[in-house]
């Protein structure tokens, strides 16, 4: 075997290391209201709760370190005969940190900011506040680089075209909550795609998986990648 793998990956790879999940016992979601913190109406209600709020996540980020699954998964990119392509719900840069190559991350990147008046995009500062300018064309208009909910995902066009090419399909990590990314499995099905399903514990789409590995990330990844790269 060595076609093309796509790889969706979620919160719970990078839990272990204590970056936390949104939607398990003590997540983001049961901490905060996301309506508030990850909306655009949220923004542009309270701009100041939510530049903090990322402030807060980018302070957790560069405090982490990528896991042996990050790593597992960039050995594989670089062991695997076919093409490895890596797809994120997460915002966070824990995949580059473990060695991944052009990650995809559809819901944006907390070290990336953008202008929501002329859409120009650059690095992010550690800290933002409202007052800051763009540096582009000044407006005091700036937010995280983040796909909020009700807002579109980034690279749809070229994910689908992996999953419409991919051999294998393996998410980890994310609950199946969110959508397009939970129904990402049924494209890959659609092509008659080997499905592989890596979590701690069954996601709400675990029936449309034909394999599953359950237990943490930083076991079942390593030993998965293991299994493939013999
Ligand atoms: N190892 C493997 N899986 C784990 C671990 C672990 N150590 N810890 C938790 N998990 C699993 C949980 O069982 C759960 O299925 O990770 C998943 C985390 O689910 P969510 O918290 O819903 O995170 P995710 O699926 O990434 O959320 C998708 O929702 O809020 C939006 O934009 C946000 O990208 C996010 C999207
Ligand atoms: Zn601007």
């Amino acid at each position: 075997m060595s076609g093309k793998i796509v790889i969706l990956t979620g919160a719970g790879i990078s839990a272990e290391s204590g970056l936390g999940t949104f939607r398990d016992v003590d997540g983001l979601w049961t901490q905060y209201d996301l309506n508030e913190v990850a909306t655009p109406e949220g923004f542009e209600r309270n701009p100041k709760l939510v530049l903090e709020f990322y402030n807060a996540r980018r302070a957790n980020c560069l405090g982490a370190a990528p896991n042996a699954a990050h790593e597992a998964l960039a050995r594989l990119q670089e062991g695997w005969a076919g093409e490895v392509v890596i797809v994120t719900q997460n915002v966070d840069d824990l995949h580059e940190r473990g060695g991944a190559r052009d990650v995809i991350h559809m819901h944006g990147q907390l070290d990336r900011a953008l202008c929501a008046d002329c859409g120009h995009r650059w690095d992010a500062p550690k800290e933002m506040f409202v007052e800051d300018a763009c540096p582009k064309c000044s407006a005091p208009a700036t937010r995280p680089d983040i796909v909020w909910f009700g807002e579109i995902p980034y690279a749809m066009d070229g994910i689908m075209d992996h999953l419409a090419g991919c051999e294998t399909f393996v998410a980890i990590g994310t609950s199946g909550e969110v959508y397009p990314a939970a129904g990402f499995v049924h494209q890959a099905r659609a092509v008659g795609a080997r499905t592989v399903e890596i979590n701690l514990e069954p996601s709400s789409v675990v029936s449309a998986f034909e394999e599953t590995w359950f237990g943490p990330a930083t076991e079942k990844v390593p030993e998965w990648v293991g299994r493939l790269l013999g």
